[in-house]
């Protein structure tokens, strides 16, 4: 039996924008209201988002701005609310791929900035398109960007909690040798698809929360965020597990290769849920299917396919 088990749901394709957003994956909600507080920004923002795309914003503006708003949003590990590292920093990292060009940028643990996924705006244009924490640091002054505390009194009181009872794996507290929390992976992505057939794809996060410094999230490679001109990926989940899948890019090169959106989920989670990996993913193809899947107990995603918004929460 694999360790967790596979979930993938899939929307034939209709003409039309498309857009599907995640706010991370893990265990389930717990607390009252949780996941109506949830359901409410995800629509909240998908509204938003969809206004724009359908009048004739691109899919890559689109992405940016879906980041943006997502970062913006202190319930989610990314931006304002993002979670803090083994030595109570916050460290953000984010990337933006454009299918048409088929061009992926970055930023790796970039600190001290509201929008991480501004600078991987930026650097679509540039030579150099992926930057690690001191060029980060370098392009925020560069561009002007104020600086600015990402950190949220719950975040704080969630690391000094597990720096005095350790984390919720068993590992002590205070020698550095952290890992997540089932809290604490989340992302968040944004996938679309534009009235003129061009796909995007932006992830963005702070991380799993407690790791080492200098760890690399997924989100900033290839294999967090991919898009090329078939289809478009976000991935959320435990970055280690989503590198070891190159997840992002195993999807979109199955559908360069043949795979329907939805035959490329089934696999590539049965095989990803085989092996014991823990993560989720959410992606659209050229002919506006639209997909999700998870390892994980949930995955906070949400969608509008031109007729309607929908979820991927149950209840
Ligand atoms: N998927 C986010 C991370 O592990 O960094």
């Amino acid at each position: 039996m694999p360790a967790f088990t596979p979930t993938v749901h899939a929307l034939a394709p209709t003409p039309g924008p498309k857009l599907i957003i995640h706010g991370g994956a893990g265990s389930s909600l717990t607390g009252p209201g949780a996941k109506d507080a949830i359901r409410k920004s995800l629509h909240h923002i998908l509204d938003t988002l969809y206004a724009r795309l359908a009048g004739g914003m691109s899919a890559l503006e689109v992405v940016i701005q879906g980041c943006q708003l997502l970062e913006d949003d202190p319930q989610f590990n990314a931006g304002t609310g993002a979670v803090l590292q083994s030595d109570g920093q916050i460290r953000l990292s984010a990337a933006l791929m454009d299918g048409p060009a088929q061009r992926f940028s970055g930023v790796i643990n970039a600190q001290r900035l509201k929008n991480p996924i501004q600078l991987a705006q930026h650097l679509q244009s540039q030579p150099d398109r992926i930057l690690s924490e001191t060029g980060s640091q370098a392009l925020t002054r560069a561009l002007g960007l104020p600086l600015y505390d990402p950190l949220t009194p719950q975040r704080l009181q969630e690391w000094v909690e597990e720096q005095l009872h350790g984390q919720a794996d068993g590992r002590p507290a205070l020698t550095n040798l952290v890992t997540a929390t089932d809290q604490h992976y989340g992302t968040i992505g944004v996938v679309a698809l534009d009235a003129a057939g061009r796909l995007a794809a932006g992830t963005s996060t702070g991380g799993k929360g407690g790791e080492y410094v200098g760890r690399v999230s997924d989100s900033a490679m290839p294999a967090g965020t991919y898009a090329n001109t078939d289809a478009a990926i976000s991935c959320t989940g435990i970055g280690e597990d989503i590198v070891d899948e190159c997840l992002a890019a195993r999807l979109v090169i199955r559908v360069t290769d043949g795979f329907s959106l939805p035959a490329a989920f089934e696999k590539s989670f049965a095989e990803a849920a085989g092996r014991g990996r823990d993560l989720g993913a959410i992606g659209i193809d050229r002919r506006g299917a639209i997909a999700w899947g998870r390892t994980t107990e949930v995955i906070l995603a949400a969608y509008h396919n031109g007729e309607g918004l929908g979820d991927s929460l149950e209840g």
